[in-house]
This record gives C-alpha cells, structure tokens and sequence, in this order.
C-alpha cells in the first residue's frame, strides 16, 4: 500500500506532525538524511499508526500515492533549499511540497515561483504550537494554491489543534502568506512576553513578592480576560525551584534573551511596510539590550550612584497589582492591534487577501500565542472586516479606556522608580499617538520643507506647497 502523505525531516517538529498524521488514520512516508531517526520513530511509535520508512529520497517519494504530498519539516534556510532542489526531480506534475518549518515569507514565495514552474505546488505553512502542538494539535496556517488547499486542508484539518469543534486552520492565502502570518505571530508573541515580564518585573519590584507568590497572581490573572498559554507558563515558570541551588528557577537564569530571528523578520518587514509596531520592535529590542552584556556591565558601573533607582512606592497592594493587571490588558490588545494591522498591510502589498478574522479564529487553540481574547478580535473582525484598527472596536475600546488610568499610573510609577518598562511605555504612546486630533509632525514636515524643500500639505486647502524659508518666507504651490 502507498502512504497518502509524507514526512521528510525527523526532529522533534517533522516527527511528532508524522505521528499526529498517523494517529489520525493516515498512512505517512517518513524519511531523514540519517536514516537512524527514521527508524527510531519506527521502533518506537510504530503501533500509533502506518508509518512507511524509506532510506533513500527516492524511495520516499516512491512510496507516495499519486498526486504525492511531501511536508518539509527541515531547518529554514539553505537546508530547506537543499531538500527542495533533491526533491524537484523526484517529483510530478500537481505533486504538492509543504514548506512546515519557519521560512521567511519572501523565500516562500521564491520557491513557490520555482516550483509552479515544474507544475508544483508550493505550500508555505506556518505551524505553532512547539513540539506538543505538532503532536496533539498546532495552529495551521497554510499558504499557496487554491487547488493545493483542496487537497491538504482536510488533512490539516484533522491534524490541527480545535476549538468549540471547529479546526485551527485556515488557507491564509497564496504564495508567502502563510509564513507571513506566521511571522507575525512570532512578533507577537515577542511583544506578548516582553509585556508579561515586565509585569512580573513591576510585581517583584513593587510588592517585595517572590517569584512563587508572583506565580499566584498569574494564576488568578489566567481566569480572567488574560487567560492565555503564556500567562499559564508564567506562573509554571515563576513558581519552579531550582534542584540544585534551592533558589527560584528565575533567578539563576541568565538574563539575555535569545531569538532566533522571527521577531527580528517581523520588525524587518513592518519597517518596509510602513506599520507601527512599536510593541513588537520594543520587544525585539528588549531582547537586544539584554544581550548587550558589555554595555551594561559599563554602564551599571557608570550609573551605580546616579539615581534613578527608587523602589516603587506601593501603598495599596491590591490597587497596585489591580494597576498591573489593566495595563498589562491594555498594552497587549495594543500590541495585537498592531499585528493585525501588519497583516493587513502585508496581505495589501501582495495582494493576499488574508481574513484577519479567520486568522485570529485558529489563534484561538494549539499555538503559543493562543488566548481567550482572540475570540474578541474574531468577532471584531466579522462584524467590520475592514475595520481601521482593533482598538476602535467597542469591546476593545472599552477594554483600552477602563485600563488608561492604571496604564498611565503604572508607567509613570515605573519611569519615577527606574524600572524600564519598554513595551508598556510604547504601547501607551501609540495608544496616545493614535487618539490625538493634532500631533506635533505638522513640525516635522515644516523642518522637512525648511532644510530640503520636501514640501508639506496644508490643512484648509488642497495640494503641495513649499515656502521659501532663506527667502522671503513667501508660500508658493510646489
Ligand atoms: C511557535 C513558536 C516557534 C518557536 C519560536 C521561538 O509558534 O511554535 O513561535 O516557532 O519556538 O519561533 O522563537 P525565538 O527562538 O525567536 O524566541
């Protein structure tokens, strides 16, 4: 018998979605360069499922029913070109190549052209939810051909993470756009960490918690508007002990945060894009700073007695942690605000056509992103699919305007007691960015038109002018 789909790469990643194919009833080729994993996942987790091993390339490939679908789930990168340029000749007409690893969009739709170019289709799909998720359900997010998703969306389906019944994948759209979604949920998901650890941050500062009695608060916190995975694992992560010192587990981790790289692409492209998204960038950047080792150690030097670190001043605990709480809420529906926003610039730029409902629909259940409030932008999305930003919504407006007094109070608490607090801050900027009626780039584009004579619109009549600022400061229609 053939198998009806076939996994080549045979990590933790390609061999759990092999075996969550297989424990759906799917007959799945596997295949590794080294074919010992091949094997172990044989030996081992052979009574899930019809597993057919293959050596070679060619034998998996061989081992496929016709039209063949082969899911790459090998490093992103040259290792992805490399399978690809091995797999073309192996393969025929309306064969379907899925791309599951964390590509760049821009690759995708690179291999995409190419391979459309042999009769191929080229899937670029995002998939989260880490090694449990490929397992017991991921976040789908497929990107290509109508006719490919034809073919594949059943058995994404059936593989995918649910929620109230209904499967966590959608066709995002043609070419990149999978991966495109994909990245920006890495942004996100940046942005959302950043802003729970500098709650946790402004906790531990301000109320002299430790890490275990912090991790109760998020635990509270998780039955409310924030229940998400992360806040799950924060508290999971907050209360562990360290085995071999006795010491909480937060405190004897290395404090650099590493990436590798997702977020930067998402900054990368809203850069390009043109979008905001100041949460994600101050994220990004957090991460930066804390691998800035040297400049820090200098500067704590530098700085040991120049003030700056006053504790926090906490009165009222509850009040505070109240305060925290709000402006944790608000700051992340701001920072989702601005993802959403780059998919919609991003779906414009290449004509994708993404449902920013339907993605926020299998955000819901299996990735790491995954949170109750998604339900809230999905349905925000259903009722104005063109809606300018989340933030204007009326749940998420009124969510915004409860928490603006304790979003205000938090970050000007934070910035009197030297705590940074990056991502809070910039998101309360936007949030007051957006809402003013008059901001001070009318100044800008005057400096612009003074210096270099780049011309400014004026705000009671139409067209461009310039003023000739080394002149007589006369106004002429540019
Ligand atoms: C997911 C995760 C996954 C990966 C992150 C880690 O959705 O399952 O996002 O793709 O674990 O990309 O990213 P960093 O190493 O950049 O933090």
């Amino acid at each position: 018998p053939l198998a009806q789909i076939g996994v080549t790469g045979l990590a933790v990643m390609g061999r759990n979605l092999a075996r969550n194919l297989a424990r759906h009833g799917y007959a799945v080729a596997v295949h590794n360069r080294s074919s010992a994993r091949t094997h172990a996942l044989v030996a081992e987790c052979g009574d899930e499922g019809t597993f057919i091993p293959a050596d070679t390339l060619a034998d998996f490939v061989a081992s496929l029913s016709r039209p063949r679908a082969v899911i790459v789930m090998v490093q992103a990168g040259a290792a992805t070109d490399a399978v690809i340029d091995e797999l073309v000749p192996l393969l025929d007409a309306d064969d379907v190549v899925v791309d599951c690893g964390n590509a760049h969009y821009a690759d995708t739709r690179r291999r995409e052209q190419r391979l459309r170019t042999h009769g191929l289709h080229f899937v670029g799909c995002g998939v989260s939810g880490g090694e449990e998720g490929a397992l017991h359900g991921p976040s789908i997010m497929p990107g290509g051909s109508v006719e490919s998703y034809a073919r594949l969306g059943p058995i994404l389906s059936a593989i995918a993470a649910r929620v109230d019944g209904e499967p966590c994948v959608t066709h995002a759209g043609p070419d990149g756009a999978g991966h495109f979604v994909k990245m920006v949920h890495n942004g996100i998901e940046y942005a959302d960490m950043q802003l729970i650890a500098e709650a946790y941050e402004l906790l531990r500062e301000g109320l002299w918690a430790s890490p275990r009695q912090i991790a109760e608060i998020f635990r509270r916190w998780n039955t409310g508007p924030l229940e998400s995975f992360l806040i799950e694992i924060t508290a999971d992560v907050l209360e562990h002990m360290d085995t071999a010192t006795g010491r909480p587990f937060v405190d004897i981790v290395a404090d650099v945060a590493e990436q590798k790289g997702t977020g930067r692409w998402t900054v990368q492209s809203a850069l390009d894009l043109g979008v905001p998204v100041t949460g994600i960038a101050e994220a990004t950047f957090a991460r930066a700073l804390s691998g800035s080792v040297v400049a820090r150690r200098a500067a704590a030097e530098t700085f040991a007695h120049a003030g700056g670190n006053f504790a926090l001043t906490v009165p009222d605990t509850e009040a505070f942690v109240e305060d925290v709480r709000r402006a944790l809420y608000a700051s992340k529906i701001v920072a989702y605000a601005q993802g959403f926003d780059q998919i919609a610039a991003g779906s414009e730029e290449h004509g994708w056509k993404i449902d920013r409902g339907a993605v926020a629909g299998i955000w819901r259940g299996g990735c790491i992103i995954r949170a109750r409030f998604l339900d809230r932008i999905r349905a925000a999305y259903a009722v104005d699919p063109a809606l300018p930003t989340m933030l204007v919504d009326p749940y998420f407006a009124g969510a915004v305007t409860d928490g603006v007094a304790s979003w205000r109070r938090i970050v000007a608490e934070a910035a009197q007691a030297g705590v940074p607090v990056p991502a809070f801050a910039s998101s309360l900027a936007y949030y007051d960015g957006l809402r003013r009626d008059r901001l001070p780039a009318a100044l800008v584009q005057g400096m612009r038109d003074h210096f270099g004579a780049h011309t400014y619109r004026r705000v009671d009549r139409p067209g461009s002018f310039h003023t000739r600022w080394s002149g007589d400061r006369s106004e002429h229609p540019a």
